[in-house]
């Protein structure tokens, strides 16, 4: 294939046919506006985008456009979104619109990819085949370095239990906890935490900023705090603030993609940007893991949809190393079994409320989560597993009726006011 085909689902308004919606589209984003024109010269014809199909598909169609190779620029992420993700999704004549998948040819896709990916990341920690688990330092914002925030990242370390530890997306160098000193604070207690168990967890530091000084943060990171994995939001900075990062060959550490802000353009069914063109994406420019749902936890889901996302990440493409799914948000470890059945055991499973709000506390929250991973890798019910293994049985009674009315309780009871 010479050209990009993407997909999209479409709902017209009443007065446009199926046909002249899909049309309106290839049109608006190649060579076309909305009336004819006099500068149309008959040599550019050979940039108009085509509608490829057109069928019915719930309540509305799906389609394919097929968008010339020749109108991108190789390399030029934004401006391939401008084209496949640009100004259709504002046209009147449809009331709904979604990208839902985009197919590269290979001159279009000359990155790198991820530089550690699946194995890559398995190799640093030592794993083979076994899911990993990880946490986010909780509550996201507002603990003070090295005191608090390190000693969060040491007992879940130390417990045992985690492969891995992240910032949260919120928190980047704010006054209250500056980025240096709380890496090289974390990276500290990790190395003590790796003394007593042998274990070596990786910490990945949000170094989210703006383009031009994302690499210096990275390199801020590495050097002077010794991080061992950094942090992006990708949505918020933008796919090129991934691709700087890992195209950079100083940096050498896993580059773990955080999707904040992205259920803005995921989570409609009818209109928007599905996960999967985004996944794509943070493959291609060098993403090593990826957030992409749960289909269990605090966020809406669609497990369907999820499935096929994740295998975006890990399906032969392109030769590009695969990437580690994530699902995070709202998990605890009596949710580890519904994950791992549905997506699989090349995943990392995080829990941040679901490790730091265990009633004995983080070290014993992060040894629950590894025995509810235990116990799905045994073939056993998290339940049964909780028999001969506390802190798994302690954080299975605190959860299991879980109740909406009762979540302001719960945060009364970890976090009260001092
Ligand atoms: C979080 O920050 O709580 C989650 O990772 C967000 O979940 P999502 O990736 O499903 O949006
Ligand atoms: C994330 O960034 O993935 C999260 O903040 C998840 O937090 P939670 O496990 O407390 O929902
Ligand atoms: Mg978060």
């Amino acid at each position: 294939m010479e050209d990009v085909i993407a997909h999209y689902y479409f709902r017209p308004d009443t007065r446009t046919t199926p046909q002249e919606a899909a049309q309106a589209i290839a049109e608006e984003e190649t060579t076309g506006t909305w009336t004819a024109i006099t500068t149309r010269q008959e040599y550019v014809r050979r940039l108009d985008g085509i509608v490829e199909s057109v069928e019915e598909s719930g309540r509305g169609y799906l389609t394919a456009i097929r968008y010339p190779a020749e109108i991108f620029e190789p390399g030029n992420v934004p401006q391939y979104l401008s084209v496949v993700a640009g100004n259709l999704f504002g046209l009147g004549r449809l009331e709904a619109v979604r990208l839902t998948d985009i197919e590269f040819p290979e001159s279009l896709v000359q990155f790198h990819g991820p530089k550690f990916g699946i194995e890559g990341v398995r190799h640093l920690l030592g794993t083979r085949n076994r899911p990993h688990v990880g946490t986010i330092i909780k509550p996201k914002v507002g603990l003070t370095p090295p005191a608090d925030t390190a000693l969060v990242a040491y007992e879940a370390a130390s417990g045992g239990g985690v492969d891995f530890i992240k910032d949260d997306e919120t928190l980047t160098n704010q006054a209250f906890c500056p980025m240096t000193e709380r890496v090289e604070a974390v990276m500290a207690r990790l190395d003590e935490a790796k003394d007593e168990t042998g274990r070596q967890v990786l910490y990945a530091v949000n170094i989210s900023d703006r383009a031009d000084r994302i690499v210096e943060r990275a390199e801020e990171a590495l050097e002077r705090g010794g991080a061992n994995t950094l942090m992006v939001d990708v949505i918020t900075c933008g796919y090129a603030a991934l691709e700087v990062l890992a195209e950079e060959p100083g940096i050498s550490v896993p580059i773990h993609v955080h999707r904040t802000m992205h259920a803005a353009m995921t989570r409609n069914p009818e209109h928007g940007i599905a996960m999967r063109p985004i996944a794509r994406l943070v493959r291609m420019m060098g993403g090593d893991q990826l957030h992409t749902g749960t289909v269990s936890g605090k966020m809406g889901h669609n497990a369907e949809e999820l499935v096929l996302d994740n295998r975006v990440l890990t399906d032969p493409w392109f030769g590009f190393r695969p990437v580690f799914p994530v699902a995070s948000g709202g998990l605890h470890p009596g949710k580890v079994h519904a994950e791992l059945e549905t997506l699989g055991t090349e995943i990392v499973l995080q829990a941040g409320g679901g490790i730091h709000g265990h009633p004995d506390g983080t070290a014993a929250g992060a040894r629950a989560m590894r025995q509810a991973v235990d116990a799905f890798l045994e073939g056993v019910s998290a339940t049964e597993y909780a028999t001969d293994h506390v802190e798994l049985e302690r954080a299975l009674k605190l959860w299991a009726h879980r109740n909406p009315f009762f979540i302001f309780f719960d945060r009364w009871e970890f976090y009260p006011p001092r």
